[in-house]
């Protein structure tokens, strides 16, 4: 059996944690995800660090973490939703597993991530629905670059069953 990494990209609100920790579970894979690793590595929540120290910092330190996750196997990895904005963490994780991108209607990203705790700096907007069309229309040819399942309609379960169907029972 071979253990290959899963990757699990996508927009924010998209299900990539959600899906990742169950799919990690029905494969018997470890599930981590970058967001919280950060979080863990600097005592700051992604927000807080936003503010302190800007969006580049963070963009470096999702760059550094791609690199240590990429010498393991057997993960499955949920991405914050814009490290695939960075070309060198595609080629690098690439090479670890496959790639999966996740995808939500405006509409329904906007709900989902209004009921999170988690606060996304990048929708502190006056109208974030907007924002989150804009930065979908922005990202759209890079998450294109990956197979692609909708969270939209099934269930989580679901959503699992058709996920290895994509990656095929050969990968895991
Ligand atoms: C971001 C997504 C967030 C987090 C950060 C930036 C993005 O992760 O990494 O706020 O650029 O799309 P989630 O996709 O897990 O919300």
């Amino acid at each position: 059996m071979s253990q290959t990494n899963i990757i699990l990209t996508g927009f924010m609100g998209t299900g990539k944690t959600t899906l990742g920790r169950l799919l990690a579970k029905r494969i018997d894979y470890k599930f981590v995800d970058t967001d919280a690793l950060i979080e863990a590595q600097i005592g700051q929540t992604i927000a807080k660090l936003f503010q302190t120290r800007g969006e580049a910092v963070f963009r470096r330190l999702e760059a550094k973490l791609v690199e240590e996750l990429a010498q393991q196997e057997g993960l499955v990895i949920a991405t914050g939703g814009g490290l695939v904005l960075n070309p060198g963490n595609v080629s690098v994780l690439s090479q670890t597993g496959q790639i999966i991108c996740l995808t939500a209607s405006p509409e329904e990203i906007l709900v989902r991530v209004s009921k999170q705790q988690d606060v996304r700096p990048l929708l502190q907007e006056k109208d974030p629905q907007a924002k989150i069309i804009e930065l979908l229309q922005q990202r759209a040819s890079v998450y294109q670059q990956f197979p692609q399942l909708s969270t939209s309609k099934l269930i989580p379960d679901e959503l699992v069953d058709k996920l290895l169907e994509l990656i095929g029972d050969n990968q895991v």
